[in-house]
């Protein structure tokens, strides 16, 4: 059993996603901003956490809200100054937290001056930085091959400045980088550097596996599927072999991986990745030392709520991420639909599924305002502002309701990141108090998106004073995990489920701490009764639960309430 104070602070960490331009706005101009993060930095670490992670907030023409990135080396200036930033990286340390930045290596903004100039003309020195070709013939005016970007339909955009068309995995305006050129690669571990020499502690590799295409752009080839899914990016009736997760993607992440190597205190990255579980796995390399830290497991954004759909997810996650590979756990992101909303709005789900995340060997992801129940916000596509909405609008109007039924209504992305609910105070008008748009902006100015118009009940305020609350259960489990290295660093069994009963989950989680081993066992109720089953052994002594509610367990049963989780220990423990 390994001894828990060796393991890296990456693999036992947790951590909290911020999408800055909701957050808190400390200018009253309605948009988010760093001096508003770091205000609530405090809320941050009582809750528990122990490291922020931030979508992009460089400096940004904002068609794709920060990842359609100008200036990889400045702030946007809504969001504060490269000093701002500075100050943020000094905030989270000194309050023993880590910080990790979004890097989005793939491709930048049509704004950015290297584009421009590479659009510019031929021979520009940096026309080679991005991926130009030739139209098909006749005259050059159909797209260089079939590839489809990853919003679908071709991601080749013609450019009449030098009648040639650019590469853009993503939306048209995030040209792709050309990384088979070596001083595109300098340039972006530079920038990396840059950012590390700063004191930033880690990266969100966005859309990592998009970075390399086949250097001989041969078509993709035909496959038997209409709509991309998180395991399989192939969509349309065309595999991405040639475009996503290319051999030499993975070769590129040993030098990520180098990079970070020379840093200590250790720094670590987690890529965005999207395949199966073999072909993510890859992107950690053979032993997991030589790519990069953890990837993304999006197969837990499709897990069906439920006994299988969990007791699938946690199978699958350790056959291909045992020990020393690290699994993460995220639920919701700025990308896809709240999954509280996907649960029906169903507070005990809810509370279970963090449950589960804070328990399962691995590290958990959450979400900015998960803690306290936010919902998906219904936003139609015509007050949107994702670049995404903007993008499909031009489309059928029966093909965006396929597309909703298939993505939980999300493909655009608004309604997951509406302003954060820090409290039940109203519109500037009704409050007056300097406190508005639920406790989100000092100013009458309306933010950038509204506000859940839930948030009298569902904000950090109201939930604070009720000890049953979501946010409350958040804390316990949090707290929980921070004391027990156990559920921190420790090994994990899952139970037979032979030994439990029907739709119960249940694992061990065990380490060496001092020599002593700490044996912790967690039960999960997937069903909607109470169900009472003998104890593995006398006098269980309760850790935590999802609920105050719960049955005081003693003697040799353990009682579970409907959708309950529950972590106990054999005897007193430190
Ligand atoms: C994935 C990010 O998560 C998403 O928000 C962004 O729009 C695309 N990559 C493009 O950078």
């Amino acid at each position: 059993m390994p001894n828990v104070f060796s393991i890296p602070w990456w693999k036992k960490t947790t951590v909290y996603q911020i999408y800055p331009r909701s957050f808190y706005d400390s200018t009253g101009n309605g948009i988010g901003d760093l001096q508003g993060i770091i205000s609530k930095l405090d809320y941050i670490k009582e809750l528990g956490i122990e490291t922020l992670w931030f979508s992009p907030y460089y400096d940004s023409p904002q068609r794709d809200f920060g990842y359609d990135i100008r200036n990889f080396r400045d702030i946007a200036p809504e969001y504060g100054s490269l000093a701002d930033a500075e100050q943020l990286i000094k905030e989270i340390h000194d309050r023993g937290m880590k910080i990790v930045m979004d890097m989005v290596l793939n491709h930048t903004s049509e704004e950015h001056s290297w584009f421009k100039e590479s659009r510019s003309n031929k021979d520009n020195p940096k026309r080679d930085w991005y991926i130009w070709r030739d139209g098909k013939k006749p005259n050059g005016k159909a797209p260089p091959t079939n590839w489809y970007s990853q919003i679908g339909g071709s991601g080749w955009q013609y450019d009449s400045t030098t009648d040639q068309w650019y590469w853009a995995a993503f939306l048209p305006f995030q040209p792709d980088l050309n990384y088979r050129n070596p001083a595109v690669q300098t340039e972006m571990l530079d920038t990396m550097r840059f950012w590390l020499d700063k004191g930033v502690d880690g990266f969100r590799l966005d859309i990592l596996g998009s970075l390399f295409e086949d250097s001989e752009f041969r078509d993709n080839p035909f496959c038997f599927k209409l709509l991309p899914s998180e395991s399989d990016p192939g969509m349309l009736f065309q595999s991405a072999e040639m475009t996503i997760n290319h051999p030499d993607t993975l070769e590129f992440t040993k030098k990520l991986r180098e990079l970070t190597d020379e840093y200590r205190p250790a720094r670590f990255l987690v890529g965005e990745v999207l395949g199966s579980y073999e072909t993510i796995r890859k992107f950690c390399g053979e032993s997991g030392i030589e790519g990069i830290h953890s990837v993304f497991q999006f197969q837990t954004l499709e897990a069906k709520f439920g006994y299988d759909g969990f007791g699938s997810l946690l199978h699958q996650s350790e056959k291909w991420f045992p020990d020393p590979f690290i699994p993460t756990w995220a639920f919701s992101n700025h990308d896809c639909t709240r999954r509280i909303s996907i649960l029906g709005n169903n507070l005990d789900k809810a509370k279970l599924v963090a449950a589960f995340q804070f328990t399962v060997r691995g590290v958990p992801y959450t979400y900015y305002g998960e803690e306290i129940g936010m919902q998906q916000v219904k936003i139609s596509i015509n007050e949107a502002k994702d670049g995404l909405a903007l993008f499909y609008k031009k489309f059928p109007n029966f093909i965006l309701k396929i597309m909703q039924k298939m993505f939980h209504g999300a493909i655009y992305r608004d309604g997951c990141r509406t302003p954060m609910q820090w409290s039940g105070l109203g519109s500037g008008s009704e409050s007056g108090s300097g406190n508005n748009y639920a406790g989100f902006s000092p100013s009458p100015v309306d933010p950038w998106l509204p506000v859940d118009s839930e948030y009298p009940r569902i904000n950090v305020d109201e939930q604070k004073k009720d000890p049953d609350s979501i946010l409350n259960c958040y804390r316990r489990f949090l707290a929980i995990r921070r004391q027990y290295p156990a559920l921190h660093a420790g090994k994990m069994d899952v139970f037979d489920p032979k030994t439990l009963p029907s739709k119960i989950l249940g694992y061990k989680r065990t380490a060496l701490v001092n020599g002593v081993e700490q044996k912790l066992y967690v039960f999960l109720n997937f069903n909607k009764g109470v169900v009472q089953f003998p104890s593995l052994f006398e006098n269980p002594k309760l850790i935590a639960s999802t609920t105050i509610l719960s049955q005081p367990i003693g003697g040799s049963q353990i009682t579970l309430q409907p959708l309950e989780v529950i972590v106990v220990s054999r005897e007193k423990q430190k």
